[in-house]
């Protein structure tokens, strides 16, 4: 199939504008899916969720959504996916909860590619898992949008078609993209537009291995946690000081290594949580963003009380390159 956005489209950037594309995406969808089911990997992210709401309004039961939960998310994800697209728009959605699964086969790892490899393949076994209990189901709808169509006709990214799947899955499905020709601003105007709600359409970019770049070496459970629950505060805040919309993308890493600390009178021995929060236009090249001393102060004191088995904050202040994003 021609991958190719119209010379002449209209770049989206009215409500108007993503009615007309909504009300357009809905015929298609009609017209391409008939009374067949879809299946659709809902992550929660924006893509992912902007998929489930168009076919929602388009083929309603018909679609079937899976939400995975990796034990990687951040706090209070699966429960927004289950309350948005279960409780509120009425979803066909299959909740798995993996947890257990993955921090089992991750226990022990602690180089980088073989973390990211297991986490990738981890999911493509449990999808497919769910894909194979399913009987009757023709398409497989992704969140596909046009830079991946760019980055993978100039060789950067694969855009890998049926998310990697076994063949024997991917054989059967018929691919459904639905905003595979808009731009990720884009994306969101039309989210706004199909009622999601603004945390989720506004999301900062967060990596397909979640937060397991973010604790580096091999996870522990208790360190995961206090990377999780370090990374709610962090929002929280950033929120409250109205900079979650401004700063690019902010988030914390508790790296696994203890330093000596003191709380009520008694010596503590515990990780250290590191800020991070960035600006960029490309992520080739990246800025730090310079917080308020006030604002550290608050989230020193908040972290370091409300995380247990933190005992120092840092904050990092360098920029790409020579740092990546990410730390792993
Ligand atoms: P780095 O660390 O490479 O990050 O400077 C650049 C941007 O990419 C995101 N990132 C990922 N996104 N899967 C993803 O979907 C990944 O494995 C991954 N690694 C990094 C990172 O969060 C940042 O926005």
């Amino acid at each position: 199939m021609a991958e190719r956005r119209p010379d002449d489209m209209v770049r989206i950037t009215t409500p108007e504008l993503a009615d007309a594309f909504i009300d357009e995406q809905i015929k298609e969808l009609r017209a391409q899916i008939g009374d067949k089911k879809v299946l659709l990997a809902l992550s929660g992210g924006v893509d992912s969720s902007v998929v489930a709401a168009l076919l929602i309004k388009a083929v309603g039961q018909q679609l079937v959504c899976v939400h995975v939960n990796h034990g990687l998310l951040r706090k209070g994800e699966p429960e927004q996916v289950i309350k948005v697209f279960r409780d509120e728009m009425n979803a066909n959605l299959i909740y798995v909860d993996a947890v257990d699964r993955f921090l089992d086969k991750l226990e022990g790892v602690s180089d980088p590619e073989q973390k990211r490899h297991i986490i990738g393949e981890e999911f493509i076994d449990v999808f497919a898992d769910e894909a194979r209990k399913l009987e009757g189901v023709d398409f497989l709808a992704q969140g596909t949008i046009w830079p991946d169509i760019l980055e993978s006709e100039a060789g950067i990214k694969a855009h890998h078609n049926a998310g990697g799947l076994p063949e024997d899955i991917a054989s059967r499905f018929e691919l459904v993209e639905p905003v595979k020709i808009l731009f990720k601003d884009e994306v969101r105007v039309v989210g706004r537009q199909l009622g999601l709600p603004a945390n989720m359409v506004d999301r900062q970019p967060f990596p397909g291995p979640g937060l397991g770049v973010r604790c580096p070496g091999a996870i522990t459970r208790d360190r995961l946690e206090a990377v999780r629950e370090s990374d709610a505060i962090l929002r929280e805040e950033f929120e409250k000081a109205g900079l979650s919309g401004k700063v690019w993308q902010y988030f914390t890493v508790v790296p696994d290594f203890k330093s000596t600390g003191v709380k009520n009178g008694k010596r503590t021995f515990d990780w250290p949580c590191i800020i991070r929060a960035i600006n960029t236009t490309d992520v080739m090249e990246v800025t730090v963003e310079h917080l308020p001393a006030d604002l550290i102060d608050h989230l020193v004191s908040r972290i370091t009380t409300e995380v247990p088995g933190i005992n120092r904050v840092l904050y990092d202040y360098t920029p790409k390159p020579p740092a990546t994003v990410e730390y792993e």
